[in-house]
């Protein structure tokens, strides 16, 4: 039934929060999150304040779950939106496109 009501809802081209993308965290879908303004009621998305990333290479020295927090951190702050459950596909997909990014600009 989560399912079916995931794809329901997941009806358009840019899915990001549906059953899908929870099947498969990935590089690609933490990408689209970042610069997607879904992820709170600001309007504004991470690329607003971290353009491409820059200065986040934080992500390079914190563990996953402190990384998850300060990303939630972002997210309820300045997005208002609601924070992502750790274990959640979008959350492992954000994890994947900053540790990406973490070696990028020192
Ligand atoms: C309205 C602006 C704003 C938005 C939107 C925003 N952030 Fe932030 N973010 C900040 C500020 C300000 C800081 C703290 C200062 C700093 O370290 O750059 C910060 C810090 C961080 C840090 C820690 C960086 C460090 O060096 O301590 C991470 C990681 C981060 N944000 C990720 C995200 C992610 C992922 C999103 C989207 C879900 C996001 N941010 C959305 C403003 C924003």
């Amino acid at each position: 039934m989560k399912r079916l009501a995931g794809l329901v809802i997941c009806g358009g081209l840019l899915c990001v929060n549906g059953a899908w993308a929870a099947a498969a965290p990935s590089l690609k879908s933490g990408q689209e999150l970042f610069a997607s303004d879904k992820l709170g009621t600001s309007g504004k998305s991470c690329d607003s304040c971290h353009p491409g990333g820059k200065g986040l290479n934080i992500s390079a020295v914190l563990s996953d779950d402190d990384l998850a927090d300060t990303i939630n951190g972002c997210i309820a702050g300045p997005l208002k939106g609601k924070p992502l459950a750790p274990e959640s596909a979008d959350m492992k997909s954000l994890l994947l496109y900053l540790k990406s990014l973490a070696g990028a600009y020192k």
